[in-house]
């Protein structure tokens, strides 16, 4: 887990995970993505994913991250773009919340095809 800081006080966090299984420990997981919403549209997210991809593929043999998001955080997606991750599938029903169904977008970064960090 990453943290942004400031004056000591936590205002966005990022989370990473690594795969545990060998046949796909090449893989992690980045999420739990949050900031503050008092201190959003500052590029602190951004900030936060290039220290946990770069951190991320500091880790030997790790080849690939992934990520999710719902549908509607076109927010969320859009940093996600904009850091090249790819959109390979999306499951609908993913989510239901008080008898409303959302949609869970999946993404991917991979090392090899979309290096330059
Ligand atoms: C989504 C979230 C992580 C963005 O954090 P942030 O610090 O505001 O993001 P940044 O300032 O670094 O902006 C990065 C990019 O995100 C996108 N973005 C951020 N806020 C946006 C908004 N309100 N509308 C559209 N795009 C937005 C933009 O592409 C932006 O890049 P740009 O400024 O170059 O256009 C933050 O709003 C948040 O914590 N939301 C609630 C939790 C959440 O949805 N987490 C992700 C779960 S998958």
């Amino acid at each position: 887990m990453i943290g942004a800081f400031l004056s000591n006080s936590l205002i966005g966090i990022c989370g990473f995970t690594r795969m545990k299984r060998k046949k796909t420990n090449h893989i992690g997981e980045i999420s739990q993505l949050y900031i503050k919403p008092e201190f959003s549209g500052k590029g602190i997210a951004t900030g936060l994913m290039k220290s946990a991809i770069d951190e991320a593929f500091k880790i030997k043999g790790l080849e690939k991250i992934i990520l999710a998001a719902v549908e509607s955080n076109s927010a969320a997606l859009k940093l996600y773009q904009k850091f090249n991750f790819v959109e390979y599938g999306r499951l609908e029903n993913y989510f239901k919340v008080k008898g409303k169904y959302q949609t869970q977008v999946f993404l991917s970064f991979t090392k090899s095809v979309n290096e330059p960090h």
